[in-house]
């Protein structure tokens, strides 16, 4: 089966790879420029008439619920995919966060439809077990239950870093207007049952973003770590916290690190494929920060895992289809999914072909932002293509070589956009595939992806640990029952005012903002632990439940000295445990040679609370 959202973003990227070079030299080609403008224009329309209920293609969708397509045979993708539909307002949010202030309507209507679907029983479980990863619905928000590809564990990560998103713009309005109520009581709770699904399963197995291969895929591991770091963020400054994110954050970055072949990065544990697959620049360009620098570990544009991998990915399709026959390597080629692809005889898509322009086109930001471009024997090839005389070095925004390098990478990037532009209708719309054998568009027409791909663009890595683990923490899942938006939201600038959406949330269980007082599922609780230690000696806790590694030492969790002091020989770790557990544990202090040496007896035990709220405690430990 396909990816029918896909033709959206698609088009939403190509408008961010726009919006994200702006501080580079014009544009190679006029004509290219000339026909973004258009199709930045074409695509937003595009995007707009897939989403109910007012969208010309989307009538009998209900409003804030975006089609993947219009499409309803061959194939049919009159439906709503959780990751479509979030990646596609992530990029209307960003459009809206810069000056397109009639989307506001549209995107208030979404975030409600959101606080509604979440609560909808599905073959992937209900809102606490697991039914955030079901992948499609209806488009009157009822459950599918058709067989598909599910779970796909990538839709809660993508609609949390959407709405947070916007939730920020919210909360830069505060000094003016205030809105932290709105961002606090409407946009938070459904951001943290999806960062809650996020912390619980991201260490299970699920469909990839293609919703063919059942394993473990690239693309989703990133967004869910972008969400992760982002979540605990927007957490704090919604005035509240999200340990369980904080605490899982560093083990999917960990686990992140697994998907670099050393030439490459593999797309998907648990696939007979050679694992070269746009997914892996998709998952680069959606988790792009434009403050980062060319970091390894979060696969950045501008780091030499990225680039390498952009060479394998894209060189993979020279010989597959007709249509890249005689073009040289270092030249761009039309991009499909993966070189095996067979859906449709597999095809180029529009959107894979501009993510490998973004991919570009974002590290030319990142560049210029630092001032400087460095190829190393991992990104050398990359540049080879480029550029025959590279050579491994650190290059200064002031050096001919730099000047000559950027602006290679720059008219690759344009090639890119300019074989979009060349296969795309001449009136501007995108379907999902075009034929690589003549380049005529295939299968779903106004691929709201396609669209979405055409604007795109932010993360923050947590460190690294030195091992990695397979845990998972429960986080807190409620029904979040505030969907009334105000009447206006007055722009943070005091240039604009726009009429919200008068959403009337139907299927909600509840339109009040009253805040209801719900027993959480989880509870972060911070141990404390006073003990005086030596250099090199460090303090885990082992314990009856799985949580506590079920009393096995090598799965124990390390406590934190970053707050230990000669006068305050303090230890700490909070860990989010299910409302009501009650256990037994102990410490357990291991020396540098990995000796451990356990508390003495008895067992120490604990019940985690269960009261209307109690979303966080702290129990105070002094070592026995
Ligand atoms: C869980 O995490 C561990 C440690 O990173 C990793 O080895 C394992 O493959 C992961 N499994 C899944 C299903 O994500
Ligand atoms: C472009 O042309 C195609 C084919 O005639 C049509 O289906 C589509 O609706 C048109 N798009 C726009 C934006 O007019
Ligand atoms: C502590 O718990 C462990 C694991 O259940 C058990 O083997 C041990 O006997 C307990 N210690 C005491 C003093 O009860």
């Amino acid at each position: 089966m396909a990816s029918h959202f896909w033709t959206t973003l698609c088009a939403l990227a190509l408008g961010h790879a726009v919006i994200a070079a702006p501080q580079l030299e014009p544009r190679a080609t006029a004509s290219l420029d000339t026909w973004l403008a258009s199709e930045t224009s074409v695509a937003r329309q595009g995007i707009l008439d897939n989403i109910g209920s007012s969208g010309a293609y989307a009538a009998s969708a209900d409003p804030g619920i975006i089609i993947a397509s219009p499409s309803t045979s061959s194939p049919d993708y009159y439906y709503t995919w959780t990751r479509d539909s979030a990646l596609t307002m992530k990029v209307l949010i960003d459009q809206f966060k810069n000056g397109d202030t009639d989307l506001l309507g549209v995107i208030e209507e979404y975030i409600s439809s959101q606080a509604y679907i979440q609560t909808v029983s599905n073959p992937s479980g209900t809102l606490s077990t697991g039914g955030l990863g079901e992948p499609k619905f209806y488009v009157d928000e009822t459950a599918y239950t058709g067989s598909w590809g599910r779970p796909q564990r990538d839709g809660p990560a993508l609609r949390a870093t959407a709405l947070i998103a916007f939730g920020q713009w919210l909360i830069k309005l505060i000094q003016d207007n205030g809105y932290t109520t709105q961002a606090t009581n409407i946009v938070w709770p459904i951001v943290r049952n999806d960062l809650s699904y996020v912390t619980q399963y991201w260490n299970s197995s699920g469909y990839d973003l293609w919703e063919e291969v059942s394993g473990e895929s690239f693309f989703t591991t990133a967004v869910q770590h972008r969400a992760l770091v982002e979540g605990s963020k927007f957490a704090s400054q919604v005035g509240s916290s999200c340990s369980f994110c904080d605490l899982q954050a560093p083990q999917v970055l960990c686990f992140l690190q697994s998907f670099w072949t050393g030439t490459y990065t593999l797309a998907n544990f648990g696939s007979s494929r050679t694992g070269k697959d746009a997914n892996t620049l998709l998952g680069t360009i959606h988790t792009f920060d434009p403050e980062a620098s060319c970091d390894d570990t979060t696969f950045q544009p501008c780091s030499a895992r990225a680039l390498a991998n952009h060479k394998v990915v894209t060189d993979s399709f020279r010989s597959v289809y007709t249509i890249n026959s005689g073009i040289s390597s270092g030249v761009a080629v039309a991009v499909g999914r993966y070189p095996e692809d067979s859906y449709y005889n597999g095809n180029p898509w529009y959107l894979c072909t501009m993510a490998a322009a973004e991919l570009l086109y974002d590290a030319l930001y990142q560049w210029n932002q630092i001032g400087s471009l460095t190829i190393n024997s991992v990104s050398l090839a990359f540049f080879q293509d480029l550029y025959s005389s590279a050579a491994t070095g650190t290059y200064s925004s002031s050096s001919a070589t730099y000047s000559t390098i950027v602006s290679a990478v720059k008219s690759y990037a344009d090639g890119y956009m300019s074989i979009v532009e060349e296969y795309a209708m001449s009136n501007g719309s995108m379907s999902e595939q075009f034929s690589k054998s003549d380049g005529s568009p295939l299968s779903a027409r106004d691929l709201t992806w396609s669209y979405a791909a055409l604007f795109l663009g932010e993360t923050s890595a947590s460190s690294v640990p030195a091992t990695c683990s397979s845990t998972s923490a429960t986080g807190t899942y409620s029904t979040a029952t505030s969907t009334s938006w105000p009447a206006t939201l007055t722009s943070g600038s005091g240039t604009t005012t726009t009429t919200g959406a008068t959403t009337t949330t139907s299927k909600s269980t509840s339109t009040t903002s009253t805040t209801s007082c719900t027993t959480p599922t989880a509870v972060a609780v911070t141990f404390d632990l006073i003990a005086t230690t030596t250099y090199g000696e460090n303090i885990k806790i082992a314990g009856s439940i799985s949580q506590l590694g079920s009393w096995d030492t090598s799965d124990a969790v390390a406590l934190s000295a970053s707050q230990y002091t000669s006068t305050n020989n303090l230890w700490f770790v909070t860990i989010s445990l299910p409302a009501g557990t009650s256990f037994e544990y102990k410490y357990i202090r291991v020396e540098s040679d990995g000796t451990i040496e356990w508390e003495s007896d008895p067992n120490r035990s604990y019940t985690v609370p269960a009261a209307c709220a109690t979303t966080a405690v702290t129990e105070s430990d002094t070592w026995k």
